[in-house]
């Protein structure tokens, strides 16, 4: 038996891919702004995570570069030996004071930061409890932790309860994401709050992709719900509304200085810190999120004009709350349809698929910026109620498939 006998045995999406269904490794000549240049077409942009638009922002910009000249490139070493600029500490009293906690320790990326940070919180003989649905970095910090993990239902409240119950007297850590990144529903964090106090449980939400969106003054999900004090630790990413390249940790203060020095938090340790433009541009952009809040406003109606826009048209956006606007189509061959249709009308969009998400439950997933005008959400929307009639995923019209599909069906 040879390890690579597997690497004959291809995802079944390399099929669509082989036959020009290009969704995946596009090569990208522009920022992620509102409009792209993607394989060399201009295209609307409705696959990147620039929540408010400052992936290109002319201060971010200026940061980062002044940042280069100040220290070069690369850190060339991990936090705990060489790899520590001021601008690290820096950015680590400005994020633990916008998330009104005590402290936080800053990664070289949002899926290094859960990894660290359940690894170290979490060992033999304690309980990691997960939503069904986690974010895969989540889910392998709890891997990495050794303790017994444990699932619940997705966003079932009493099912985490049962879970928890089941733990007895060890160590609980509840681990959930604000926001679930393909479906874009909300924690629903006051009961989850709640359920963690009754069991003596311990909570981190990942806020990924609510830090910047959600809350009056944008510090996420647990802001939304007025529950900041419930939550034990918050997880973000400097990948999405903070535009550049990072994860954190924030906490109270024993907690944080526990994962500078514990052996456990391997994902910081065992990497290099992240350059000193991307902290450079991610201190400028957590300063703009905080001095421009016009910036979610125009978020949110670009938001709510689509959500409803699509439900209206008869889409299943999946019961989708926030920016992230899923399209429920099932099978990947009816998803790569949809995706190519609007491909070749100028959308870019990101298809998801097993194991990103359950079999049969592949989707269209699309995210709205501060970036996009009414121009662009214009035309999105007519493009996709057209598409979406003539290739019947919203009442109105026929079922044509395009070509290559035809004939991929044939040749099954
Ligand atoms: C919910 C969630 N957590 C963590 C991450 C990882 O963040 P990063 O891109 O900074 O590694 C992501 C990004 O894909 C995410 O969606």
């Amino acid at each position: 038996m040879d390890v690579f006998d597997k690497c004959r045995h291809m995802h079944p999406a390399k099929a669509l891919i082989d036959v020009g269904f290009n969704a995946f490794y596009r090569v990208m000549q522009s920022p992620p702004d509102a409009e792209v240049i993607a394989d060399g077409r201009r295209m609307i942009m409705l696959g990147s995570n620039n929540y408010l638009g400052l992936a290109s922002d002319p201060r971010v910009k200026a940061a980062a570069l002044a940042a280069v000249e100040a220290y070069g490139t690369g850190t060339t070493g991990s936090r705990l030996l060489n790899g520590t600029l001021e601008l690290h500490a820096d950015l680590e009293r400005r994020i633990a004071r916008f998330l009104r906690k005590d402290d936080a320790i800053f990664y070289t990326s949002g899926y290094l930061a859960n990894c660290g940070a359940i690894a170290g919180l979490a060992h033999r003989g304690d309980c990691v409890v997960l939503d069904r649905q986690a974010h895969a970095s989540i889910v392998d910090g709890a891997r990495l932790s050794y303790a017994d993990v444990k699932r619940f239902r997705h966003n079932d409240v009493r099912d985490l309860e049962r879970v928890l119950a089941s733990c007895g007297e060890s160590g609980k850590l509840v681990v959930v994401d604000g926001i679930y990144s393909m479906e874009g529903t909300l924690a629903p964090l006051p009961r989850i709050v709640q359920a963690c106090r009754t069991h003596g449980a311990r909570l981190i939400v990942d806020d990924a992709h609510g830090l910047g969106v959600l809350g009056r003054d944008g510090r996420g999900t647990a802001e939304h719900f007025g529950v900041e004090d419930g939550v034990d630790v918050i997880v973000g990413t400097a990948s999405k509304a903070l535009p550049a390249v990072g994860g954190f940790v924030a906490g109270r203060r024993e907690v944080i200085e526990f994962l500078r020095y514990t052996g456990a938090n391997r994902a910081f340790y065992f990497a290099a810190s992240p350059p000193a433009a991307a902290v450079a541009a991610v201190r400028e952009a957590l300063a703009i999120v905080q001095e421009r809040p016009a910036l979610r406003t125009r978020l949110w109606t670009v938001t709510r004009r689509v959500q409803h826009a699509l439900l209206a048209m008869g889409y299943d956006t999946m019961g989708s709350q926030t920016p992230i606007v899923p399209i429920r189509v099932g099978s990947l061959e009816r998803t790569f349809e949809l995706w190519r249709a609007l491909s070749d009308e100028g959308i870019f969009v990101n298809v998801a698929i097993p194991p990103a998400v359950p079999a049969g439950g592949c989707l269209v997933r699309m995210t709205l910026t501060a970036g996009h005008t009414d121009a662009h959400v214009e035309r999105v929307l007519d493009v996709l109620e057209r598409v979406g009639k003539r290739i019947g995923l919203i009442p109105g019209g026929g079922d044509v498939v395009a070509e290559e599909v035809v004939a991929l069906r044939a040749s099954a």
